[in-house]
């Protein structure tokens, strides 16, 4: 799974020096970009309530020779947040780029979405990314530079049915980024989006297997469709996630801020 969750060959260190705090490091897409930035020489903190599984991505990450460290954290707790934010700054003493990973999706339609899992879905991806962001944007100003990233979804641009909590989150965590990005923008810092399509990830396996099944169909035969769906014609490895992400986080992006990038293979123009 690691080796899927990473492109061979880049042998770039544009982020040596640097601390990425990534959340949701346990899963696909935080995986990749904890990886990813970890290949172009970061010091990465992996940040998942699942410790073993971010324990796992941290040892990957010190593989490829650099320091990484794993710390539980649910990011609906905003003392987990605070204090995991706290411990990377007393590890490393500075905190560069923020990846908010960190999300969850039901494929539930809405009359069988009960208030609980509106609450825990809004409260994961949405008000999780907003504790994030608020506990490192005041590093970043004082740092005067760094970046966020919010992992938003091509459901934050549009919708379909079976997405409500999941897609009132997305679009709200867009909204998030842009108040972000104007207030760190005075201090030369930068917050974006980035709204994947279906990507291989556990989330989507596990969902797609949901959602098939209602439609008569196996969860592969279910990815197959979306496949077909999507203009590319496939779909989008972590990897692909993990690029773009790093680039927002590098010097080529400097002049972004604010903008929530559809990395979905044409779906939402289509
Ligand atoms: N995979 C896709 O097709 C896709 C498409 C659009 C957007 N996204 C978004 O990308 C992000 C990553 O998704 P993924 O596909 O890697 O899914 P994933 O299930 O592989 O990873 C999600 C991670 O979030 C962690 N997490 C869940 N609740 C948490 C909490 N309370 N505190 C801390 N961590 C928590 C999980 O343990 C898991 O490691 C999510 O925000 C998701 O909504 C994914």
């Amino acid at each position: 799974m690691q080796q899927e969750m990473m492109r061979a060959g880049i042998e770039s260190a544009r982020f040596r020096g640097q601390v990425v705090v990534v959340t949701g490091a346990a899963g696909g897409i935080g995986g990749a970009c904890a990886l990813r930035f970890a290949q172009e020489q970061a010091r990465v903190a992996c940040l998942d309530i699942d410790a073993a599984g971010s324990e796992q991505i941290a040892a990957s990450c010190r593989n490829l020779g650099v320091d990484a460290i794993a710390l539980p954290c649910d990011v609906r707790d905003s003392d987990d947040v605070q204090g995991a934010v706290a411990a990377v700054q007393a590890h490393w003493g500075q905190i560069d780029v923020l990846v908010a990973s960190a999300g969850v999706y039901s494929g539930d339609p809405l009359g069988d979405v009960s208030l609980a899992q509106w609450r825990n879905t809004l409260d994961i991806n949405l008000t999780g990314a907003f504790l994030t962001n608020q506990a490192v944007a005041p590093i970043l100003m004082q740092r005067r530079g760094g970046s966020i990233i919010n992992i938003s979804s091509m459901a934050g641009k549009t919708s379909w049915p079976a997405s409500a909590e999941y897609s009132a989150s997305k679009s709200g965590l867009i909204g998030l980024t842009r108040s972000v990005a104007m207030e760190l923008a005075p201090y030369g810092a930068t917050a974006n989006a980035v709204c994947p399509g279906n990507t291989l990830t556990g989330m989507v396996r596990r969902v797609s297997q949901l959602i098939g099944a209602r439609d008569g169909m196996t969860g592969d035969e279910w990815l197959a469709v979306r496949a077909r769906d999507c203009p590319l014609g496939r779909l989008a490895q972590p990897w692909e996630m993990a690029g773009v992400v790093a680039f927002l986080a590098s010097p080529d992006s400097r002049y972004m801020t604010g903008q929530a990038l559809e990395v979905d293979g044409g779906m939402v123009m289509a």
